[in-house]
């Protein structure tokens, strides 16, 4: 089967999974929250007592799991081995090691795969880091949303507010910005906008204007 494959990568808080979730409804596609996928991983390792950076114990985990998704309201529910996981894989801790855990080799072919088989079998709208560079290169339209780094630390602050947690905006600027660092800097397929990309700078743009931008670029790819 011939499937319509979406890929929007871009660095943390850049609006990605709002934006690909938007437009899954909109078209009827399946939404694939691939940043979930190893926050889950890394949420696993926690569960298990395992060091996020012991690389052979959280790579020797990855047997073990199973995460899937259900539909849900604002956000897609997230589970693991059956678990529900959706607000435990946001956490300050999960954030802030998740990049460690997505560096490795083990986890990123497996994730790779997983990705890969969803997306042969229902069209999708895919987020991620590495989703038109390594998981879907042949996808017909790519799109790599970028903002400010005070955009997106406010963007988050604001997130973290209606859910009563208080990191202070100049903490969320240094997490962003370390993580984008790490995210950029690994050696397997690193955050890197793909060559045939179509860059899209979201600074200063409701989430509403970022959908329309976003869904002119897609009827023009796939006109
Ligand atoms: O939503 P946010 O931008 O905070 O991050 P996310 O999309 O949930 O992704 C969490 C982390 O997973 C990223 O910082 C990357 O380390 C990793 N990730 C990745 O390596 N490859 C992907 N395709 C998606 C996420
Ligand atoms: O998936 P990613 O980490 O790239 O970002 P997100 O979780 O979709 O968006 C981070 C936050 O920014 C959410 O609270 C969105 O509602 C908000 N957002 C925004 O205010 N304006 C936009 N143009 C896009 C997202």
């Amino acid at each position: 089967m011939m499937t319509i494959q979406i890929a929007i990568d871009g660095p943390a808080s850049a609006g990605k999974s709002t934006i690909a979730k938007i437009l899954a409804n909109k078209l009827n596609y399946v939404y694939v929250d691939t940043g979930a996928m190893y926050r889950a991983i890394t949420l696993a390792a926690f569960n298990a007592q395992i060091d996020p950076n012991n690389e052979q114990a959280v790579s020797a985990l990855l047997p073990e799991l199973e995460i899937t998704f259900a539909p849900g309201e604002p956000v897609q529910r997230v589970y693991l081995n059956g678990q529900e996981i959706t607000d435990a894989i946001r956490s300050t801790a999960v954030t802030a090691n998740v990049s460690a855990v997505s560096s490795y080799a083990a986890v990123r072919s497996s994730m790779t795969k997983l990705q890969q088989e969803i997306a042969q079998t229902s069209n999708v709208v895919m987020d991620g880091r590495d989703i038109g560079t390594t998981v879907l290169p042949k996808a017909q339209v790519k799109i790599f949303l970028i903002a400010s780094v005070l955009e997106r630390a406010e963007r988050r602050f604001k997130e973290n507010q209606a859910k009563g947690m208080n990191t202070s905006l100049a903490e969320l600027e240094a997490a962003i910005e370390k993580r984008d660092y790490l995210d950029s800097h690994r050696e397997i397929s690193p955050l890197k906008k793909a060559d045939d990309a179509v860059e899209v700078d979201t600074t200063g743009h409701s989430i509403e204007e970022v959908v329309a931008i976003v869904e002119a670029i897609i009827a023009d790819k796939t006109k």
